[in-house]
């Protein structure tokens, strides 16, 4: 039967680009990409509008030179360094977060957009440069992980946060665990103090805050509440080397491979071309944006 599906298609395919030719150019670069930099982005994850699941867009996509994988929030635009699809766990950057090489004030709050998939995840939040006041007896300071902060401490950076070298502790809170407040935001005036660092592995030595493995651990939920439940087509579509996305307006799924989008998977043979981007050359017609091809196999 394959075989004479393929004949049957040879046959076809031809007077199919013929029928469209030559006024036609077949646009054929995926809306959807299997990677933005180095990472390796999958559902629930895209690249962009109609990529991976339509609850994680906005709030994360490719950046347009396709290099920076990036999540938006009301306060900004944070760089994903890390993906772990098997904890649903993403790892961010913030720009104004210290580490240990580079200490520096953080004039605007991190914060997490409510309606988003996204929730502080298992890294630990570490608040530099704080009044004394309002870290002693603070129930937010975790007790047991104090002994963090001699560590970060003796970062030489500190001095750029307006401390001396090798300051008391007693400026240092570890928010452990963090919680954002109603606003989903780590409000450092609020909690009166100048900077922050998150921290998502101690390494070997935890004593030694040069190796500490630094940035902001997101968990993200799928959720059941859009009634987007792809999972079973989602896997066969990336098996295929197709990426899941959906179609607005209905955000019902699509398989989105090279040779075009599909319901099902990139080899599917019962295969619809739910639509092609075919811009016509004349004025006279503008662009006839959906053209339906059906073949059915029987
Ligand atoms: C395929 O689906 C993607 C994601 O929904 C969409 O952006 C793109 O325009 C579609 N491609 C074609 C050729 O219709
Ligand atoms: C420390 O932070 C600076 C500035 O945000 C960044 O450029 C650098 O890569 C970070 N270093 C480490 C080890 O995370």
């Amino acid at each position: 039967m394959t075989t004479l599906f393929t004949i049957i298609f040879h046959l076809i395919a031809p007077l199919i680009i013929i029928t469209i030719s030559p006024r036609t150019t077949l646009s054929l670069e995926p809306a959807c990409k299997t990677h933005c930099g180095s990472l390796e982005i999958k559902y629930p994850l895209g690249t962009g509008h109609g990529c991976g699941s339509p609850r994680f867009h906005p709030y994360v996509a490719c950046s347009s030179d396709g290099n920076h994988f990036l999540l938006t929030t009301h306060t900004g635009i944070y760089p994903i360094t890390s993906i772990s699809y098997s904890t649903s766990v993403i790892t961010i950057a913030p720009p104004c977060m210290s580490n240990c090489t580079f200490m520096l004030p953080s004039p605007t709050n991190f914060g997490l957009d409510w309606p988003s998939p996204f929730q502080i995840g298992p890294s630990t939040f570490i608040l530099l440069a704080c009044s004394a006041a309002a870290v002693d007896g603070n129930p937010i300071c975790d007790p047991s992980s104090i002994y963090l902060c001699p560590s970060i401490y003796n970062c030489p950076g500190v001095v750029s946060l307006g401390l001396p070298p090798f300051p008391s502790t007693n400026t240092c809170c570890v928010y452990s665990p963090a919680n954002l407040d109603s606003d989903d935001e780590l409000d450092l005036r609020q909690l009166k103090c100048a900077g922050y660092s998150s921290v998502l592995e101690l390494g070997e030595v935890p004593a030694d805050a040069q190796q500490w493995r630094f940035g902001v651990a997101l968990k993200y939920t799928l959720g059941g509440l859009d009634g987007y439940n792809i999972a079973p087509s989602c896997h066969g579509c990336e098996m295929s080397g197709g990426v899941c996305g959906y179609a607005p307006p209905a955000n019902s799924f699509v398989c989105v491979c090279e040779s075009g989008n599909t319901t099902t998977d990139c080899y599917s043979f019962n295969w619809i071309i739910m639509s092609s981007s075919l811009r016509l050359n004349g004025d006279r017609l503008g662009t006839l944006a959906v053209i339906s091809v059906l073949l059915i196999v029987i």
